[in-house]
C-alpha cells in the first residue's frame, strides 16, 4: 500500500485492494506502450477505466464528509444553483424549443431541480436528455430523476435546438503536462519502477510543443521548472459541439481563467488537482480510483475552439455575476431560510465559488442579450 497521507482518513482494505488492481492495469499499460503513457492516458484509465477508475467503480464521488463524498458541486449545495439557472434557460426557451441536454448530470440533481424550477416559473422543460459517460453514475441518476421525462442518450444529438449544459464536466476531461527545462519545453508523462508509478519528462510532441508556443505568445515566455497542463480533449470536445448544437446555447460551468491568467508565471505548478473526501492535495499517483483528479478550464482555448467550429461566444462571466444576474437573491427571497441563505453565500462569496467559477456561453442563431451576462460580461478578457 503507498504510504498515507497523514492528513488524509485512510481508505479500508478493499478500497486498497481496488487502487492496487488499477495500478497493475496503469503498469501494464505502461508496459504494452514501450514504458511511457503520456498523461492524459493516465487521468483517462484512473478515471474512467471501465470497472476501475474513479468515475465508474464504485466510489461515493459528489457529496459532503457525511456521506463519504471527495466534492461538492454547486448543485449539490442547493436547488438556488438550478433555480437561478432556469432564468437563463426560460430565456433561451423563448427562441427554440424547450429542450435540454445535460452533460455529465453527476447525481442528477441538477437536473431535477432544473426541470421543477422551470415548471414552477411556467415554462417547463419538453425534453430533458443526459449524456452521462459513467454508467454507475447514470444508475444513480435513475433513481434521483425516477418518473421525471428524462431520456439518457449515449451519444450527443446532431441538429439539437435549445440547451446544452456542462457543469464542472470540463476540469475531468485528461490534460496533456508539460514542463520548461532550459527554455526547452518537455512533456511531463507517466512510467513505472521500483518506486511505482511515476512521472517521466521526455522530449515534448510536435502538437504539445506547438500549444505551448502559443501559450507563451500571449502570456508572456514561461520561467525554468514551469509546468503546466493543455486540455486537448476539452478543445476537441468544444470544437464538437458546434456539430451537435444547430440552434441555442452551450452553457459551460467551471473553474478556470482565460489563458493570460491560466499561465501566470507564479502558477508554477499547474492547476492539476486531486480530491480525496474534501481533501484536495496534488498527487496523482496515491491512491489511483479513489481520487478524483481534475485541472482548472482555460476558458480561452475553449472560446476559441467553439468559434473556429462555427459558435458565437455569447457571454463570459463569474459564476457569481451570473447567478446575481439569473434573480438569485430573488429566489432566496421568495424562501429565506439560513440554509438557503448560507448556501447563496457558498454560490457567489469571492472566497467560495463566485469568482474562481466561470460561465461561459456560446451558442448560434440566438438573438437576445442572454441575461445572465448582462452585467459583468468578460467576453473581452478571453
Ligand atoms: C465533477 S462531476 C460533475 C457532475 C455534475 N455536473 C455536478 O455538477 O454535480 C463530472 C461528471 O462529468 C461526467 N463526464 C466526464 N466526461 C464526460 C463526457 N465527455 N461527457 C459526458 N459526461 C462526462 C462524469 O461521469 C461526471 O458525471
Amino acid at each position: 500500500m503507498p504510504p498515507l497521507h497523514p492528513m488524509l482518513p485512510e481508505p479500508t482494505a478493499d478500497q486498497c485492494a481496488h487502487s492496487e488492481r488499477l495500478c497493475a492495469l496503469v503498469a501494464q499499460q505502461i508496459d504494452a506502450a514501450g514504458g511511457w503513457i503520456p498523461f492524459d492516458r493516465y487521468m483517462q484509465l484512473v478515471l474512467y477505466a471501465p470497472g476501475l477508475g474513479y468515475y465508474v467503480a464504485g466510489a461515493t464521488k459528489l457529496g459532503d464528509a457525511s456521506t463519504g463524498g471527495d466534492f461538492v458541486t454547486a448543485p449539490e449545495i442547493s436547488p438556488l444553483f438550478a433555480q437561478a439557472l432556469a432564468t437563463q434557460v426560460a430565456q433561451v426557451f423563448e427562441q427554440t424549443p424547450a429542450h435540454i441536454v445535460e452533460f455529465g448530470a453527476g447525481s442528477g440533481r441538477l437536473a431535477r431541480d432544473l426541470l421543477h424550477a422551470l415548471q414552477k416559473r411556467g415554462t417547463p422543460c419538453e425534453r430533458y436528455a443526459i449524456v452521462e459517460v459513467s454508467a454507475e453514475l447514470q444508475q444513480r441518476q435513475r433513481v434521483v430523476l425516477a418518473n421525471r421525462p428524462v431520456e439518457w442518450l449515449t451519444a450527443p444529438p446532431t441538429g439539437f435546438r435549445g440547451v446544452m449544459l456542462a457543469n464542472e464536466v470540463l476540469d475531468v476531461m485528461p490534460v496533456r503536462l508539460f514542463i520548461k527545462r532550459d527554455r526547452d519545453v518537455l512533456e511531463r508523462g507517466v512510467g513505472h519502477g521500483r518506486s511505482g508509478i511515476r512521472y517521466v519528462d521526455r522530449m515534448a510532441a510536435q502538437d504539445l510543443s506547438v500549444a505551448v508556443s502559443e501559450i507563451e505568445a500571449e502570456a508572456g515566455e514561461l520561467p525554468d521548472g514551469y509546468a503546466s497542463e493543455v486540455g486537448f480533449e476539452a478543445r476537441a470536445w468544444m470544437r464538437s459541439t458546434a456539430d451537435w448544437l444547430a440552434q441555442g446555447m452551450l452553457l459551460v460551468i467551471d473553474y478556470g481563467f482565460p489563458r493570460r491568467e491560466y499561465y501566470l508565471a507564479q502558477r508554477l505548478m499547474g492547476t492539476l488537482m486531486c480530491h480525496y473526501r474534501q481533501h484536495a492535495h496534488a498527487d496523482p499517483f496515491w491512491l489511483p480510483g479513489l481520487n478524483d483528479l481534475t485541472a482548472h478550464v482555460d476558458f480561452s482555448a475553449m472560446a476559441e475552439a467553439a468559434q473556429e467550429a462555427g459558435l458565437q461566444v455569447l457571454g463570459y462571466t463569474s459564476q457569481a455575476h451570473f447567478l446575481l444576474n439569473c434573480g438569485l437573491l430573488d429566489r432566496l427571497q421568495e424562501d429565506h431560510t439560513p440554509m438557503r441563505s448560507s448556501a447563496a453565500h457558498r454560490l457567489i462569496s469571492e472566497a467560495e465559488m463566485g469568482e474562481l467559477f466561470k460561465v461561459l456561453a456560446v451558442g448560434r442563431n440566438i438573438a437576445a442579450m442572454p441575461v445572465g451576462f448582462a452585467h459583468g460580461d468578460r467576453s473581452a478578457r478571453l
